[in-house]
């Protein structure tokens, strides 16, 4: 792939990297053939440069993408098992690691690629705070937040779960389903991160809450407090959501994972009740446009490729097996089950 300065760019070249707008809507997907009217395009949104493919080669945008997840994996690894040693926090770990994650966003189709390569890949505690906080990031791109707040919630993903590392191993890797006795020490992963992190005076407080919070539904089915509405804040919100995402999306050593558009329909039908729905509906309504392109396995066992989603049901795409449309909108029985790389 080559980065190219607009003014040398002729049409006829293909497009190397997914352009977005700032807030996070495709404007041009990789491998679309650039045209004057793009070019037109590119130079009104003042464009200096964008990537494309060289002839010949293969091209992984994902490389990048790849690089920052594992270091950020690391660092979340590093920063968390010296918390268990009783070692202190650096704000320098988590505040590079947050920033690192927030300029990658905007690819957003290696994002979910990558989630979905590092599934079951290390220990699910690490990858889902490095998940939970990309997911924050793009729930605040999404809503438009300002960049403190982006940052803030990326904090708050990524801190999320931090007082699961004073939980036991056994319980938290137990396979089976966990007893009341296992279940009230899981609970206590909110109070004790919060208490780690509030100690420090760098942790904004409402990511504090965010850590402490984050398993509360509005129904009060939820813990530490059980809250009933939807009290528990932005921040707090928003990590619930993400959090949810991405324990449904994950084969977690107690449950079988789901497909992400079977989890955003959870999520949908959960955010009355349970979470935010102003934050849920925004989830719902842009977390499957990444998805077109993909191939996928579907519930009656054949492959398919996404080829169109349609905005007022986006987890009821329209996919192409064979020579054969299917309207997952029009027949309900049929659901995607996988997404295949
Ligand atoms: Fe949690
Ligand atoms: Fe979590």
């Amino acid at each position: 792939m080559l980065k190219i300065k607009l003014s040398s760019l002729k049409p006829g070249a293909r497009l190397g990297k997914d352009i977005y707008s700032y807030d996070g809507n495709l404007l041009l997907p990789k491998g679309a053939i650039i045209t004057s009217e793009h070019l037109e395009a590119f130079a009104r949104r003042q464009f200096d440069e964008v990537f494309i493919m060289e002839t010949g080669t293969k091209i992984s945008s994902e490389k990048n993408f790849e690089e920052v997840y594992s270091q950020s994996l690391d660092i979340a690894k590093s920063f968390m098992m010296e918390a268990r040693l009783g070692k202190p926090l650096e704000f320098d770990e988590i505040n590079d690691t947050v920033n690192l994650l927030v300029e990658q966003v905007f690819d957003q189709h290696g994002l979910f690629r990558q989630m979905r390569l590092m599934k079951n890949k290390d220990d699910y505690l690490f990858t889902h705070s490095v998940n939970v906080s990309l997911l924050c990031i793009l729930i605040g791109r999404w809503l438009k937040c300002d960049d403190e707040t982006i940052k803030n919630l990326g904090v708050a993903g990524l801190l999320h779960d931090i007082g699961k590392v004073f939980v036991e191993n056994d319980i938290l890797n137990k396979p089976d389903k966990l007893t009341a006795e296992e279940f009230e020490e899981i609970k206590k992963h909110t109070l004790l991160g919060y208490n780690l992190i509030n100690q420090y005076p760098w942790v904004n407080a409402e990511v504090a809450n965010a850590v402490l919070m984050h398993h509360e539904r509005a129904d009060g089915s939820g813990y530490p407090v059980g809250l009933k509405g939807y009290k528990i804040g932005f921040y707090a919100s928003a990590v619930a959501v993400a959090d949810v995402y991405d324990a449904l999306t994950s084969s977690r050593v107690y449950s079988g994972k789901v497909s992400p558009y079977t989890a955003a329909e959870i999520l949908w039908q959960e955010s009355f009740g349970k979470l935010d729905p102003r934050i849920s509906k925004v989830f719902y309504d842009k977390i499957t446009d990444f998805y077109v392109g993909n191939e996928v396995i579907l519930s009656n066992g054949m492959k398919g490729i996404v080829v169109y989603v349609d905005p007022s049901q986006p987890t009821r795409p329209i996919i192409l097996a064979g020579d054969e449309f299917y309207n997952l909108a029009e027949e309900r029985s049929i659901t995607i089950q996988e997404i295949i790389d």
